[in-house]
C-alpha cells in the first residue's frame, strides 16, 4: 500500500489541466485591470517610418499602438488596445484592424468601430516623424 492509487493521480492531472486552461482565459481577456494606459503617456520611438506600408497599417503590439499611412509620408495613429475588453489588436486586412478575442473590427484610418462587440472607437494617438524616426505619443 505504498504506491498512490491511480484514481488520485488522475484527479491531480485533471486539476493541473484546469489550471492551465484558466491561465489561457486570463491571457485572452487582456489586462483588464485599468492600470496600463490605452495610449502612450510619453514619446515612443517606433523606428523607421518605412515599416508602415504605403496605404497600409502596422500594429506595434509591444507598444500597444497602430499606425496607418494615409498618404505619402502622412500617418495616423491609434491605440491598439481593443475598447471592448482590452485585448491588443492583432490583425489587419482590407483597412480593418481586428481583435481575435471576440471579433471586433475597427477602421484603420479613423479608429471607428466597424463590427462589435466593441462600441467605442480607438483613441487617437499623436504621431509625427522626427529625424527619420516615427514617434507616437505626446511631445516630450
Ligand atoms: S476584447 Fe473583445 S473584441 Fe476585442
Amino acid at each position: 500500500m505504498s504506491s498512490q492509487p491511480p484514481a488520485r493521480r488522475t484527479v491531480l492531472r485533471g486539476a493541473a489541466l484546469a489550471g492551465a486552461a484558466g491561465l489561457g482565459v486570463a491571457a485572452c481577456g487582456g489586462d483588464g485591470d485599468g492600470e496600463a494606459s490605452a495610449t502612450p503617456t510619453a514619446p515612443v520611438d517606433l523606428g523607421s517610418p518605412d515599416e508602415v506600408p504605403a496605404d497600409g497599417t502596422k500594429i506595434y503590439r509591444e507598444d500597444r499602438v497602430l499606425v496607418t499611412q494615409v498618404g505619402e509620408g502622412r500617418y495616423k495613429a491609434f491605440s491598439a488596445v481593443c475598447t471592448h475588453r482590452n485585448c491588443v489588436l492583432n490583425g489587419v486586412r482590407d483597412g480593418r484592424v481586428t481583435c481575435s478575442c471576440h471579433g471586433s473590427e475597427f477602421d484603420a484610418r479613423t479608429g471607428k468601430v466597424l463590427q462589435g462587440p466593441a462600441v467605442a472607437p480607438l483613441p487617437p494617438v499623436p504621431v509625427r516623424t522626427d529625424g527619420g524616426r516615427l514617434i507616437v505619443g505626446p511631445e516630450a
